[in-house]
């Protein structure tokens, strides 16, 4: 089965920015990657059945960090930016 990835287009407008986190030291987190979770940023299993994998992660202090929301970032979990032309794509598609 070849189901298609969900794309930034199919994220909702208001997930189309960072989510500040406080991450806990050692403490595993899983980021959504699919943007299908009613928990974002983190992983409600969700993506099963896309193909998509949550990505897990953990930092060895804590430290709040910008977690991407828009699914378009280059480096995830974290916020590059991207949600600024992702934005501007799904804003040009509405009209
Ligand atoms: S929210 Fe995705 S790159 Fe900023």
């Amino acid at each position: 089965m070849d189901e298609q990835k969900p794309t930034p287009v199919d994220i909702p407008v208001d997930r189309m920015v960072p989510y500040r986190t406080r991450a806990t030291r050692d403490k595993p987190i899983r980021w959504c990657s699919c943007g299908l979770s009613a928990n974002q940023p983190f992983c409600d299993q969700a993506h099963r059945g896309t193909g998509h994998r949550p990505k897990a992660f953990q930092l060895p202090e804590d430290i709040t960090v910008a977690l991407c929301g828009c699914k378009a970032t280059q480096n995830p979990p974290y916020c590059d930016g991207s949600h600024l032309a992702a934005t501007a794509r799904v804003i040009g598609s509405a009209t």
